[in-house]
């Protein structure tokens, strides 16, 4: 299970407690609440939720009680399908997606919920994401060519080129992976982390894409690429079954091949 220390500038108090009277099936959550505006540390708040009466994953206890318990509870969700990657936090020591982790799945009496480790706090479970998708937008993730399109059709790819974007295509880029590894934490400025080295690599390993050479060139660097020192927090915590650390040394293998 990924590591899990607690996002910068933390000291956790204990907060509120919100019990449930008469619920027949109690469940109880530990959630991380911060409002970097507000002047207070940070605290833990307890909520006690009536399972006979809520859906099975952890996103739907969020949604519970941020309807009929405490309105001000923070967090991002969008699809409720696994899809978009908004509502990542870490459950119970391991960075996930709250819309499909089922809350029966999370062992122990109370569930802690914290958000992304490792990053800056915008508000409650809320990570401030800004650097993440600066360092996406810096790999230029789209198809580069230098040839243009034929003309009366889209660029094609055979099925075994089309065969070499699996476990690569499906990354949702919810950063739990990037969040989970101790190389990121301590050299996040200039360490590009585990999922945007999977994307990059979704580039270079993509037979319609003409700019390889100069992609291996921008990830030469003792930083961008070679912080990652096969820990494989990341391939453990991926909510998508994805293998992040396999992509960063396919990567580290085409830089050395072309050495020789
Ligand atoms: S590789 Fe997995 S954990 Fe990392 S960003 Fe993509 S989907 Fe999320
Ligand atoms: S394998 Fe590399 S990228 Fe993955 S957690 Fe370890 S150091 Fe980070
Ligand atoms: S709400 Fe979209 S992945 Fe969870």
């Amino acid at each position: 299970m990924a590591e899990f220390t607690l996002p910068k500038n933390s000291r956790v108090q204990k907060g509120r407690h919100f019990p449930a009277p008469g619920a027949k099936k109690p469940r109880t959550f530990k959630i991380y609440r911060w409002n970097p505006d507000d002047g207070q540390n940070p605290r833990l708040d307890t909520y006690e939720v009536d399972m006979a009466s809520c859906g099975p994953m952890v996103l739907d206890a969020l949604i519970k009680i941020k309807n009929e318990i405490d309105p001000t509870l923070t967090f991002r969700r969008s699809c409720r399908e696994g899809i978009c990657g908004s509502c990542a936090m870490n459950i119970g020591g391991t960075n996930t997606l709250a819309c499909i982790c089922a809350i029966e799945d999370v062992k122990g009496d109370e569930i802690a919920i914290y958000p992304l480790p490792h990053m800056p706090v915008v508000k409650d479970l809320v990570p401030d994401l800004t650097h993440f998708y600066a360092q996406h937008a810096s790999i230029r993730p789209w198809l580069r060519a230098q040839t243009p399109p034929p003309p009366d059709r889209e660029r094609l790819q055979s099925k075994e080129d089309r065969a070499k974007l699996d476990g690569l295509y499906e990354c949702i880029l919810c950063a739990c992976c990037s969040t989970s590894c101790p190389s990121y934490w301590w050299n996040g400025e200039r360490y590009l982390g585990p999922a945007i080295l999977l994307q990059a690599y979704r580039w270079i390993v993509d037979s319609r894409d003409e700019d390889t050479g100069a992609r291996l060139d921008e990830l030469e660097d003792p930083f961008k690429l070679y912080r990652c020192h096969t820990i494989m927090n990341c391939a453990r915590t991926c909510p998508k079954g994805l293998n992040p650390a396999k992509a960063i040394a396919e990567i580290k293998k085409l830089m050395l091949a072309r050495k020789l």
